[in-house]
């Protein structure tokens, strides 16, 4: 009997998976899909279902958008912190040092650290107007990233952000006017809301793809970057990914390459 329940399960998953990967093209690579199970398992019984009748109401279409919307959330890992990759930041503000007003794309921003981050560090490095986008799939990752209350953080100073109680912190309004979110998936064909960016960055999502979907990931970075404009990622993520629109900079802790044609 056990053995029946452990089958059922097991078939549930592999249709969510295949579910998940048509309507949001994203892929859950195999050491994610242990804790997917776990965490949609628990969000079906809160919602008084299991796996498998949960299932038959997605098939039915009996789940609206902030069903799917959460179901997506669990299926993608959002784990991110502020100034997370200094080379990076470092890198940015050294290619943003002649740029009056630098337009930066962060992909797969998750609730909005690397964002704050950059803008932190461009405010400090003497830069009073930027924008910066970042995107992501998760809507509620978008959401917490557009309230912009965190944690206090030693690299974060009061002069972009005010202390709360309990040891919490707020960005201010102005530096919120600088730094947008919108809800994204960069396999959709939707334009992003920042045109012609100085530099894209993406660290720590392409992990979460195979190497055809991250090849088809950094094509469409480079092709929205100007001649000139850079593309940033974390170390191993590109694997060999080549174009002969980029060339790569020598840089020993990340990926960086700028467009050169
Ligand atoms: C581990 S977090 C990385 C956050 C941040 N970049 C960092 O390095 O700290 C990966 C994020 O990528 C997002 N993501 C995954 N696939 C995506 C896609 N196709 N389009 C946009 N965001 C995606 C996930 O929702 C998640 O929040």
């Amino acid at each position: 009997m056990e053995d029946l329940d452990a089958e059922v399960s097991f078939s549930a998953l592999r249709e969510w998976l295949a579910s998940i990967e048509s309507r949001f093209s994203i892929e859950i690579d195999d050491c994610r899909q242990g804790a997917f199970e776990n965490a949609l398992t628990g969000y079906s019984e809160s919602l008084g279902e299991s796996l498998k009748t949960l299932l038959s109401r997605a098939k039915s279409g009996l789940l609206d958008s902030e069903h799917w919307s959460m179901i997506l959330h669990l299926a993608t890992n959002h784990e991110t912190r502020f100034f997370r990759s200094p080379a990076a930041i470092q890198q940015i503000v050294q290619i943003c040092k002649n740029i009056s007003h630098p337009k930066i794309l962060s992909v797969g921003c998750s609730t909005g650290e690397e964002p704050y981050s950059i803008a932190a560090a461009l405010y400090a490095a003497g830069h009073n107007t930027f924008d910066i986008h970042g995107t992501d799939i998760s809507a509620l990752c978008i959401k917490t990233a557009k309230l912009g209350i965190y944690r206090q953080h030693p690299n974060i100073s009061s002069l972009v952000a005010c202390p709360l109680p309990e040891q919490r912190m707020r960005f201010h309004p102005w530096v919120k006017g600088l730094v947008k979110f919108e809800q994204h998936n960069i396999l959709q064909d939707r334009p992003v809301q920042l045109l012609k960016p100085n530099v894209v960055i993406t660290q720590n999502m392409l992990i979460y793809y195979r190497e055809e979907t991250r090849y088809e990931i950094l094509n469409r970075l480079a092709s929205m970057l100007a001649v000139g404009g850079y593309l940033i990622t974390a170390p191993a993520e590109t694997l060999g990914w080549r174009t002969p629109a980029m060339t790569r900079v020598q840089n020993s802790q990340i990926n960086v390459f700028v467009r050169s044609s």
